[in-house]
């Protein structure tokens, strides 16, 4: 599908990638991995044409419809949700709004016979097209998509324009699922989604035929949708066959190898970098001492994997406070038309229930966001 070939990548003289070859072929599910900073969303804009690469080239197959979701800013603004959703069924608009403006001339007693006898023609090969794609159920495929990623029914026609950032990302992503592509492209397509909506997007892509390229930081979702991981590391590709399970053992057999060979390097070094000291003024040794300089900037350096750097927190038992904590009484909140909290009365006690611990960090994470307490 996609084959990309001697690829090279700088941004002011620092390079993300150099020289890399890699295949898409259909039916691959690929899982894009590497630190922050290695050049996923890079990658994913240059096969999207948004950027071009110092050198080398980018194959496609003929005719090929790929997707792409970018990690942020997207807006959509002027349509209804629902006509925003179906514009990303192929040519249906185009296809429909052609269908009306023959209708229209059908029934203009001005159009001469002739004509309309071209334009019943083009009409059937419009009905043809609209059948192929399956036009019929369009509106319901597009609605089951939009209730898979969370939206409500009574949100589908409201204008696209007052959905919030995380929402604007999932008119995105269901776009690019009802366009039906051969390859969809995802740059952390769960960063904005719930529970709820993150299971149906797996439970989609699981039967989805065409191939993927994504990059996710959901350990579970990669590894429910992926059968292959590629890796960039050290401005080169590596692809493990397998899922993301797969690649961290194949990933930590490498990285041990490379602390190894590190090790040893660095020691070969301090011996060389030692003799060099010791023997550096000694004219009987000075023939050798050159050759070890000469042996230290040949050496090719063995870069050390980045390791996922662990963080450990202690938090230190809060001295306990009075039998009532904080007691709220016909609480209501709300933003323009919409009631966030209705006439809430609430008592908060020092004991208290696991389940009602949740209902009371809730609350309290909530109002203390908006600076009540
Ligand atoms: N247009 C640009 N001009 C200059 N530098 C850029 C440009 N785009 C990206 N970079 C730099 O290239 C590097 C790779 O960026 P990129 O966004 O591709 O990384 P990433 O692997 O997607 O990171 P993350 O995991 O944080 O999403 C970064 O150092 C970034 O600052
Ligand atoms: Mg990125």
């Amino acid at each position: 599908m996609i084959d990309i070939v001697n690829l090279s990548l700088q941004f002011g003289g620092k390079y993300l990638y150099r020289d890399v070859n890699f295949k898409i072929n259909s039916g691959d599910k690929i899982s894009l991995v590497g630190s922050n900073g290695t050049g996923k969303s890079s990658l994913l804009k240059m096969l999207n044409g948004m950027i071009d690469p110092e050198k080398g080239d980018i194959f496609k197959r003929k005719n090929i419809a790929i997707g792409y979701l970018p990690q942020e800013n997207v807006t959509h603004k002027g349509r209804t949700l629902l006509d925003e959703a179906l514009a990303g069924v192929p040519d249906l608009k185009e296809l429909q709004e052609k269908e009306t403006e023959i209708t229209i001339l059908l029934n203009d007693p001005d159009v001469d016979d002739e004509e309309k006898l071209g334009l019943v023609e083009q009409l059937g090969e419009i009905h043809h097209r609209l059948e192929e794609i399956d036009s019929y159920s369009a509106e319901a495929r597009v609605e089951k998509v939009l209730l898979g990623l969370g939206f409500m029914a009574r949100d589908f026609e409201k204008l696209t324009d007052h959905f919030s950032g995380g929402w604007q990302m999932r008119i995105a992503l269901a776009k690019m699922l009802i366009a039906e592509n051969d390859l969809m492209m995802m740059d952390e397509p769960t960063n904005h989604l719930d529970i709820d909506s993150l299971e149906w997007l797996t439970g989609f892509l699981k039967t989805y035929k065409g191939a993927l390229l994504l990059v996710s930081h959901d350990r579970r979702f990669v590894n429910a949708v992926t059968n292959k991981t590629l890796e960039i590391f050290n401005t080169d590709f590596t692809v493990f066959n397998g899922n993301f399970d797969h690649y961290l053992k194949a990933k930590a057999e490498r990285d041990e190898r490379l602390e190894h060979e590190y090790d040893q390097q660095q020691r070969k070094m301090k011996d060389i970098q030692q003799f060099v000291e010791r023997f550096r003024y000694k004219a009987s040794k000075a023939k050798q001492v050159q050759s070890r300089v000469k042996m230290l900037g040949k050496f090719d350096k063995v870069d050390l994997p980045d390791f996922e750097k662990s963080i450990s927190f202690r938090f230190p038992e809060p001295p306990k406070s009075g039998e009532i904590v904080y007691e709220v009484k016909n609480l209501s909140m709300r933003f323009g038309d919409n009631l966030v909290l209705d006439k809430i009365d609430y008592l908060r006690r020092w004991v208290c229930s696991p389940a009602e611990k949740k209902v009371v960090w809730h609350l309290h994470f909530f109002c203390s966001k908006r600076q009540i307490f």
